[in-house]
């Protein structure tokens, strides 16, 4: 192979993969050329094409694959050469982030433009996921398809993860230690519990049947996680950050974290168990067993929280992004990405998120719940959270006693009959979901009171000091 040589195809078939017409998606598209698109690149490049034409921001891929390249064309990646040399802090070491080489993609050697520094490579380019592609773009139809990690790696050397990492950007060491980046291990061999608890489970779940390298690891029992790819469309969305769905719509159909965060917000009336990941129901007032004296209709009690006053619903209070700096000095440390995803972490001295998070209350970081004028003050958002909390406690303890004495009988999941025993006890659940006091305080103390008083005037039972007047009033102030 010699540089400068500029390679062409013969005529190639127009191919439209995929049932194209019945669908939506209209990425698919590959469309005929027959024309010339790439210089051969140097052999250290290692197989890397680039762009065929950099000022218009054509890729070599882009010339067949006309969906991917459009919709990358409007994403940051597009521009990360421009980004860092308008930054004014621009040198040598930061190009490796903002280029195509080995990083980000299975190739591990210097390749692309760490190898050749070709304009070609700038920026963030298909490759960048996608691996080198020259044998693909040679011969299409032959195989060779340069696939795409979904996943990070464990090591965080693969994707997503190899440039979007240290003390500027940590969002791959901060999700590794999330839940989404380390999966409740028992859930992930069986079919109904991945659509959530596995990346490649969810990405089915959300339509997204594109090929990737690990599209199969659900079968072969080697499963990945909630990785970037899961929330984030690799090339490009019309949701701010990339998102594959709106974090802004109160609808678990619609709304990113609430696809995954709603398995049993209600009771399922052939199962004894309590809610599972009821979060998305609560925030938007549609959780729980409505017992029949509670004269409300589902979604008329919404907390603040779940409402216009909160835009970003849960990434609003879960998913915040700030600069931490030296207590001492006031320098520079980190910046914490929000990729924790919790909403009052806790920290360290500097107040970055720290990897145990099984601290007291007072090493918990509320700042972000003062975030926009939402709460008066950090120790203001904490006292309240506590104080929901007991109350919440207190009532499912007083639900539980009087769910006690009710007949075994009651709680036979097998006789077709949802019987008030079942939905108090359900109901009781709600208090041991930390950050139901967040969530919707409202509606799930509605739902304890109004429980108690069916189990009293149902059964006969009574409990010593009960209070039922209603605790907390919905859209009341939050401090
Ligand atoms: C000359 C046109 C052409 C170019 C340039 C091209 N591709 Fe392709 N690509 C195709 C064709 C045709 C297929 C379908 C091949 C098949 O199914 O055997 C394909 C398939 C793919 C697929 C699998 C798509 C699917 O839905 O199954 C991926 C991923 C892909 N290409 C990525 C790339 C990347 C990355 C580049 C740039 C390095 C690139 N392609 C450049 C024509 C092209
Ligand atoms: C080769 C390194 C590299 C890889 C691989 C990479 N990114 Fe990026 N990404 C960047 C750089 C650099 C920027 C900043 C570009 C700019 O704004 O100038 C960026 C920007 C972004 C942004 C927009 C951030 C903003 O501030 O608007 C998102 C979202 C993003 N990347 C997500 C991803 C996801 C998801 C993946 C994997 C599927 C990924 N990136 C893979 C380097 C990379
Ligand atoms: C480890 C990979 C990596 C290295 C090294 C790196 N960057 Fe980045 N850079 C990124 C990623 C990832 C983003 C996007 C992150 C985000 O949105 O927070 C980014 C974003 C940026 C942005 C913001 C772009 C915009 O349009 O807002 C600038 C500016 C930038 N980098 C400059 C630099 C400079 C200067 C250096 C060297 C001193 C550097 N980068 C080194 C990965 C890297
Ligand atoms: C930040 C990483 C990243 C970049 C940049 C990227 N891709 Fe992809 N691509 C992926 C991943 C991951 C998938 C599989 C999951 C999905 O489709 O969401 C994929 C899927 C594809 C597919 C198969 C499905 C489809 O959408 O047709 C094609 C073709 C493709 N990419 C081509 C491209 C082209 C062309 C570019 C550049 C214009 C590009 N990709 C840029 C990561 C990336
Ligand atoms: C693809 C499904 C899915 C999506 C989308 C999703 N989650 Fe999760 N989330 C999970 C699962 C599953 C767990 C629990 C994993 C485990 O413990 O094994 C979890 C755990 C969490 C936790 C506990 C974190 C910890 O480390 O303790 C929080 C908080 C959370 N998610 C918030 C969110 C937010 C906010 C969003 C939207 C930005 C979101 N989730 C989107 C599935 C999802
Ligand atoms: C559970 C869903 C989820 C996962 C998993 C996830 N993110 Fe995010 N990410 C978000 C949300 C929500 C935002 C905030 C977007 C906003 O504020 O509009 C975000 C923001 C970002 C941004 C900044 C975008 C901007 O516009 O400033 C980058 C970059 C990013 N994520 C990269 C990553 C990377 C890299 C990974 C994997 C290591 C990852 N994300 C994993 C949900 C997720
Ligand atoms: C509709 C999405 C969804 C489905 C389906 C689902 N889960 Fe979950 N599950 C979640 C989410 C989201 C969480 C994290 C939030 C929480 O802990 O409240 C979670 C949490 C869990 C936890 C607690 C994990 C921990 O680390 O503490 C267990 C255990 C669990 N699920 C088991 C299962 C099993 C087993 C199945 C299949 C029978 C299943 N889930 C199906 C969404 C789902
Ligand atoms: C008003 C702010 C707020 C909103 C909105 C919110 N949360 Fe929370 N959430 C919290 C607080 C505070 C906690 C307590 C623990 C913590 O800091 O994460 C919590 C706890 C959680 C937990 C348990 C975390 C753990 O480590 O055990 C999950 C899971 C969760 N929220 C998911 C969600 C999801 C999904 C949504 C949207 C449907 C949401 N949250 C909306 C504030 C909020």
């Amino acid at each position: 192979m010699r540089p400068g040589r500029t390679r062409a195809w013969t005529a190639f078939l127009a191919v439209v993969a995929g049932t194209l017409a019945s669908t939506a998606c209209t990425d698919e598209t590959i469309v005929f050329r027959d024309r010339e698109l790439f210089e051969e690149p140097l052999e250290a490049a290692l197989g890397f094409v680039g762009y065929t034409d950099q000022s218009t921001k054509l890729t070599v891929c882009g010339n067949c694959h006309v969906g991917p390249q459009g919709q990358w064309e409007g994403s940051a990646h597009a521009d990360a050469w421009a980004g860092l040399q308008d930054s004014g802090h621009a040198q040598a070491f930061c190009e490796g982030c903002h280029t195509v080489n080995e990083l980000g993609n299975t190739q591990t050697t210097a390749a692309g433009y760490t190898a050749t520094a070709e304009d070609r490579y700038h920026d963030v380019q298909c490759e960048s996921c996608h691996g080198p592609g020259l044998d693909h773009v040679t011969a299409p139809n032959d195989g060779n398809i340069p696939l795409a990690p979904v996943d990070v790696g464990l090591d965080l050397t693969l994707g997503c993860g190899e440039c979007h990492q240290g003390s500027h950007h940590p969002f791959a060491e901060e999700w590794a230690q999330s839940r989404h980046g380390d999966m409740y291990e028992g859930a992930q061999g069986r079919e109904a519990c991945q659509s959530c608890h596995t990346g490649a489970g969810a990405l089915k779940a959300f339509g997204v049947n594109d090929p990737y390298i690990e599209e199969d690891s659900d079968l072969t029992g080697n499963h990945l996680s909630i990785t970037c790819a899961v929330c984030h469309d690799p090339h490009g969305s019309d949701f701010e950050g990339q998102l594959r769905f709106s974090i802004s719509v109160p609808n678990e159909d619609q709304n990113l974290c609430m696809k995954c965060h709603h398995k049993r917000g209600v009771p399922d009336p052939t199962s004894s168990r309590g809610p599972h990941s009821p979060q998305g129901p609560l925030l938007v007032g549609e959780a729980g067993w409505w017992p029949p004296n509670l004269d409300l209709g589902p979604g008329d009690i919404v907390a603040t929280h779940g409402s216009d006053a909160n835009p970003g619903l849960c990434a609003g209070c879960h998913v915040n992004s700030y600069e931490v700096t030296d207590a001492a000095t006031g320098e520079f440390v980190v910046t914490a990405t929000g990729h924790r995803f919790l909403a009052t972490p806790c920290v360290d001295a500097n107040g970055a998120p720290a990897a145990d998070q099984d601290c007291a209350d007072t090493g918990k970081n509320y700042e972000g719940c003062a975030v926009s004028g939402c709460h008066g003050s950090a120790s203001g958002a904490r006292a309240a959270m506590l104080a929901a909390t007991l109350r919440l406690q207190n009532l499912a303890d007083q639900v539980n006693a009087l769910v006690a004495q009710v007949p075994a009988s009651e709680f036979d999941t097998s006789d077709g009959k949802f019987t008030t025993g079942e939905g108090a006890k359900f109901n009781a659940g709600f208090a041991e979901f930390n950050g139901t006091a967040a969530h919707n305080p409202f509606l799930a103390e509605a739902l304890m009171i109004a429980s108690i008083q069916q189990l009293q005037s149902q059964y006969g039972l009574s409990v010593q000091g009960v209070s039922l007047e209603r605790q907390l009033v919905p859209g009341g102030p939050l401090r």
